[in-house]
Order: structure tokens, then C-alpha cells, then sequence
């Protein structure tokens, strides 16, 4: 057991080109895309959404102002650009946050009065989380990554390679989204990328620091 997941870490990398013949199956990428759901978030409130782009003209698009996945781009198997909730929905006091609550966590209407209180002092003094729209945005962000890491690694315990990419222009991407993917960007904007497929090259050798040069025990 404790072999099988540093196997698994040693097996992920960064993969830069896929094999363009090999196609992930549906089961494999609904156990990715399973791994995301299942992902932990600050309170429960998923500040994700996953657009999987599979259109070569969208991929191509995106290509323009996406240097870091030039090779991965048009071979990947599935890319997934993830998006984030903004602050418009992440606030303490937004229809959405208030959603969860009761929808998805089943709180009732007097635990939901104390948790939303709870929430705002979290957001307003503990993390000064509503100083900017973009402080909100950013600690949104932040947990999305938690995502990110899972649906790499369920992917690499399957065999399945991955690359996650944050080389892109933001801006023109959130515009892109806007445009080609009819995404409200008042409500989210881009995170990251992630491309999944099987490698085509061999993997480089990992370069790591040593585990003494980043642990400091006290
Ligand atoms: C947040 C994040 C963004 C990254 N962006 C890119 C990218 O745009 N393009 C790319 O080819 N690799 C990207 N990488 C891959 C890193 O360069 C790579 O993970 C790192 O060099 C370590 O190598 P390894 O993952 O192969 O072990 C990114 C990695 C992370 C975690």
C-alpha cells in the first residue's frame, strides 16, 4: 500500500506531449472527474467548476494565449481548464453560499443564520478575506488546487499522465470564456488548466530537493 502511492507520485509528472492515437475511456475520466468532486473545500462550498474542452476549435483557441501547453493542447486525450468562483459568490452574504447551505448541506434555517455569522467573521477579520474582490478570488483559487492535485493523482494511480498548466494570460483567457464559452465572468474566472492523455516520451528523471533542505522539525 505505501509503495503503491509513491509509485503513483513517481509516475506523475509534468507530461509536455500526449500519444494523440490513445483516447482515455469514459470510466477512467469519470474516476478523475470523481476525484475533483470529492475534493475538500473551506466549509464545504466547492469554489470550482470544471469546463472539459474537447472542441479541437476551442483547444485551438485557447492555444493563443496559452504558451504553457502548446504540446499538450492539441494532443491531450481531455483538458480541463477549471474555473473559480468569484467573490460575488464566495461572500458570506451571496445567494450561493446560502444555496449550499441548505440544498447541498441540508442546514436548517437557524444553523444556517449561525453559520453564515460564523462565516462572515472568518471572511471579514480572521483571513481579511473581503479586503478585495481579488484577496476572495485568490483564497477561492487556492482550493481549487486541492482538486487539481487529486485529479492528478487518480489519474497516475490509473496509469494516466497529466500536465497542470497555469502558463496562460489570464485576462485573455477570461475574455475567451466569456466570448466561446458563454461563461458568466462576473461569477467565475480561470484557475488553471490540467491536460490528461498517455505519455508519448519517456519520463525525465524527478529533480527534487532533499527532504532536510525543506523540512524543519521544532
Ligand atoms: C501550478 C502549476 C502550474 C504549472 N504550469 C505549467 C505549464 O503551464 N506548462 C507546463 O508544461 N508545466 C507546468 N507545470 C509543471 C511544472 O513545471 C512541474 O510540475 C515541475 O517542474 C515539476 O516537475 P514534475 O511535475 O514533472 O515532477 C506547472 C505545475 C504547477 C504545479
Amino acid at each position: 500500500m505505501k509503495d503503491q502511492f509513491i509509485e503513483m507520485m513517481n509516475f506523475r509528472h509534468a507530461c509536455k506531449v500526449f500519444d494523440e492515437n490513445r483516447k482515455i475511456s469514459d470510466d477512467d475520466f469519470n474516476y478523475i472527474l470523481e476525484s475533483a468532486r470529492l475534493s475538500p473545500s473551506s466549509f464545504g462550498f466547492e469554489p470550482w467548476h470544471f469546463l472539459v474542452v474537447q472542441d479541437p476549435a476551442l483547444r485551438e483557441k485557447l492555444k493563443e494565449f496559452t504558451w504553457g501547453a502548446q504540446g499538450t493542447l492539441p494532443t491531450a486525450s481531455h483538458f480541463i481548464v477549471t474555473l473559480v468562483r468569484t467573490a460575488k459568490t464566495m461572500r458570506f452574504d451571496s445567494d450561493y453560499i446560502e444555496n449550499m447551505m441548505a440544498d447541498v448541506h441540508h442546514i436548517p434555517e437557524e444553523g444556517r443564520i449561525q453559520r453564515k455569522e460564523f462565516y462572515r467573521g472568518f471572511q471579514e477579520n480572521d483571513f481579511k478575506l473581503l479586503d478585495s474582490d481579488k484577496t476572495l478570488l485568490d483564497w477561492a483559487a487556492k482550493q481549487t488546487y486541492i482538486a487539481l492535485a487529486n485529479m492528478m493523482s487518480a489519474a497516475a494511480f490509473i496509469k494516466i499522465d497529466s500536465c497542470p498548466i497555469e502558463g496562460f494570460k489570464a485576462e485573455q483567457v477570461n475574455q475567451l470564456l466569456a466570448t466561446d464559452f458563454n461563461i458568466d465572468t462576473s461569477l467565475y474566472q480561470v484557475a488553471y488548466m490540467v491536460a490528461f492523455g498517455y505519455r508519448k516520451d519517456p519520463q525525465n528523471e524527478k529533480t527534487r530537493q532533499k527532504l532536510e533542505d525543506i523540512v524543519s522539525w521544532y
